[in-house]
């Protein structure tokens, strides 16, 4: 049975989460830890995990969309593998919905058609994001790093730091549920958000200059400034708070949330002589990962 194979990166926004959702730029970077997704012409019409019916889930709904759309008219049983963990921040969803789709895209029209599949896993993302920029897709499809702004896309842009200390605080969260809590926000704190948006974008200017200089001080105090932006808007939590305090004190440049917040993951700035001592004073708390940047992006696998 012909079967085909696609993967996806997941990724770390460096700056400008949640004010992404607002027209403003964030700048992110795809990292080496991927989704990947098998699949097979199935018989039963309908998208099919090991025998069982998936529906309302960002992949079916990403393929759904393709087959709506190119007529393909039989089913889809899939496999997903992912090195990249749920629910904390890093794109998994995306990078899934993504895979998927592509998938769906190579069963149906023999070949991955970029635009199509970019349509379908912002519709699959819908599901788990309330109201997605689009970011976490677009990062898993083209991969690499630069600036995304939802009005204009993404421009690729060189990020010269190879590596980020990724920290797991494990508390899983949904992103959709923290999206409507910056609108509360919003909607409660007019003049105050608009303020905090304008200072989120004069940040990822300076973030531009001191990437250009890999001026790496700079760099984590402006990461500790969005930092701040973001616990104003009610997305950090107590484990985030704690391990931003443990990787400072233990020699980090900057850290701050990456993703949606609210627990999830936390990204760390750090020298790369100084990783195994930031690693081992946040390990007695936490999961670390330290990850590569600039990852290739969605790709045809081989069978
Ligand atoms: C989630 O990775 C990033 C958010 O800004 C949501 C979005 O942009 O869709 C929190």
């Amino acid at each position: 049975m012909e079967k085909v194979v696609a993967s996806a990166p997941g990724k770390v926004i460096l700056f400008g989460e949640h004010f992404v959702v607002y027209d403003r730029p964030a700048i992110v970077s795809a990292i080496n830890l991927r989704a990947y997704v098998e699949a097979w012409k199935y018989d039963e019409p309908g998208v099919w995990i090991r025998g069982r019916r998936l529906s309302n889930h960002p992949a079916s709904r990403a393929i759904e969309y393709i087959f709506g759309k190119t007529g393909f008219t039989s089913g889809i049983s899939l496999k997903i593998s992912s090195d990249i963990p749920a629910s904390v921040g890093l794109g998994s969803s995306a990078s899934i919905s993504v895979a998927s789709a592509a998938t769906a895209s190579l069963l149906s029209l023999k070949k991955i058609d970029i635009e199509l599949v970019k349509a379908a896993a912002v519709e699959g993302e819908k599901i788990v994001h309330f109201n997605p920029s689009g970011i976490d897709t677009t990062i898993a499809l083209y991969g690499g790093g630069g600036v995304y702004r939802k009005s204009s896309g993404f421009m690729h842009v060189d990020i010269p730091l190879k590596k980020i200390l990724i920290v797991n605080t494990g508390r899983i969260r949904k992103t959709g549920e923290m999206v409507k809590r910056v609108k509360d926000f919003m909607e409660q704190n007019k003049e105050r958000f608009n303020m905090m948006l304008e200072k989120e974008e004069e940040i990822i200017r300076d973030a531009f200059d001191a990437f250009k200089n890999m001026d790496l001080e700079k760099l984590g105090k402006l990461m500790l400034e969005n930092q701040n932006l973001l616990r104003e808007l009610g997305v950090s939590s107590m484990e985030i708070d704690e391990a931003i305090k443990l990787a400072l004190d233990a020699g980090a440049y900057g850290a701050k949330i990456t993703g949606a917040g609210g627990g999830g993951c936390v990204i760390c700035l750090v020298d790369e002589d100084k990783i195994e001592r930031i690693s081992k004073a946040l390990s007695s708390k936490f999961k670390t990962y330290l990850t590569e940047l600039s990852a290739v992006g969605l790709k045809e696998e081989k069978t």
